[in-house]
């Protein structure tokens, strides 16, 4: 897309760049280029244009669209294809309908969007958020494993999210580490920054796809009453607005190199190290909410089947598989 390309000359020079030269780079007319341009403009750029000497980007504003977003990711294979919405009801709901309408759908093809109106969290609750501040967005994958091998891609998400928050937010603020809340709650400072919804549709040993849908609450400055206690965003924890086309290019990345490793053996002992060593309840007491009964013990990390061992105060070891499962800090949320 010209206007892709437009943009990543126009960020790499910080200095004008004039209309023939982009002209000449693209091969394509002054008037295409101009047209670009003021599309570029309409979307939030602030590009000065002066006579004789051409165009410069004064300020790239947090726009997800499709051109911003087109031109930071430098992803190999997840979301070399996508789709970006201004508005849609949900990305993972989207994603569905689009592998219902083409069974040929490319694994790695990624939906995202500005503004996610029915947002859908897990166990059937609502995923909320403001538009234009957050992340919202959802990969599909076509792997070649079993069904029982899903369930471990969350865990990969949710390390993916680490990394790739990490790797943006430290532009903004040096000391800052994620953990994760099992099995897929990523958290700063203790408080929830972003969720996973993976969903899979499959035969008994065969998987049609699996859609991993993230939520990362980015520059929202303000929460609803019920979740202001336990939720934050990298702004608020940061002190700064971070590009959210950036960070989404951050994440897929760190979940294609993540990905990589798990498909080496099909389990998580490659990852489980790393994830054992963000999870917020690592060694502490922690009470399971099991729907069949409920159950205290010390939490010691998860198995390479991303089973969460836990020691119960009657001397057992327990394989806690997530599911309906939920875990809680004997001393708050965490
Ligand atoms: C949770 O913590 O309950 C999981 C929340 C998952 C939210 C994301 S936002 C993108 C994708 N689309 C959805 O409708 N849900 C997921």
């Amino acid at each position: 897309m010209l206007k892709t390309e437009i943009l990543k000359i126009l960020r790499e020079k910080s200095d004008y760049v004039s209309g023939q030269e982009l002209c000449d780079a693209f091969g394509v007319s002054r008037t295409a280029v101009w047209k670009a341009v003021n599309s570029l403009k309409n979307d939030g750029f602030m590009i000065d244009s002066v006579t004789n000497r051409g165009y410069r980007l004064q300020e790239t504003p947090d726009v997800l669209t499709k051109s911003e977003l087109e031109s930071r990711l430098n992803t190999r294979w997840l979301g070399r294809e996508f789709v970006c919405f201004d508005e849609i009801d949900s990305t993972n709901t989207e994603l569905k309908r689009m592998a219902a309408a083409n069974p040929n759908l490319k694994s790695g093809v990624l939906a995202v969007t500005d503004n996610q109106v029915a947002g859908r969290g897990r166990r059937g609750r609502a995923w909320t958020a403001p538009a234009g501040v957050n992340v919202a967005m959802s990969f599909l994958l076509k792997p070649g494993f079993a069904p029982d091998r899903a369930s471990m891609l969350t865990i990969i998400a949710a390390l993916a999210v680490v990394r790739g928050v990490e790797e943006i937010a430290i532009r903004a603020r040096e000391d800052v580490r994620c953990s994760i809340k099992w099995p897929n709650d990523v958290l700063l400072n203790n408080k929830k920054l972003c969720g996973i919804l993976t969903e899979m549709s499959s035969e008994l040993d065969f998987i049609h796809y699996v859609i991993v849908g993230i939520g990362i609450n980015v520059n929202i400055e303000e929460f609803p009453d019920d979740i202001k206690e336990t939720a934050t965003s990298i702004s608020l924890e940061c002190g700064q607005k971070i590009s959210r086309a950036s960070l989404v290019d951050a994440v897929l990345r760190a979940f294609e190199e993540l990905y990589d490793i798990f498909v080496g053996t099909c389990d998580l002992s490659g990852l489980m190290e790393e994830y054992n060593s963000r999870l917020a309840s690592m060694n502490v007491p922690v009470r399971v909410l099991d729907p069949k009964g409920e159950f205290t013990g010390i939490s010691r990390g998860i198995n390479s089947e991303g089973e969460l061992i836990v020691d119960r105060d009657d001397g057992t070891t327990e394989l806690v598989y997530a599911g309906e499962v939920s875990v809680r800090g004997i001393y708050g949320y965490v």
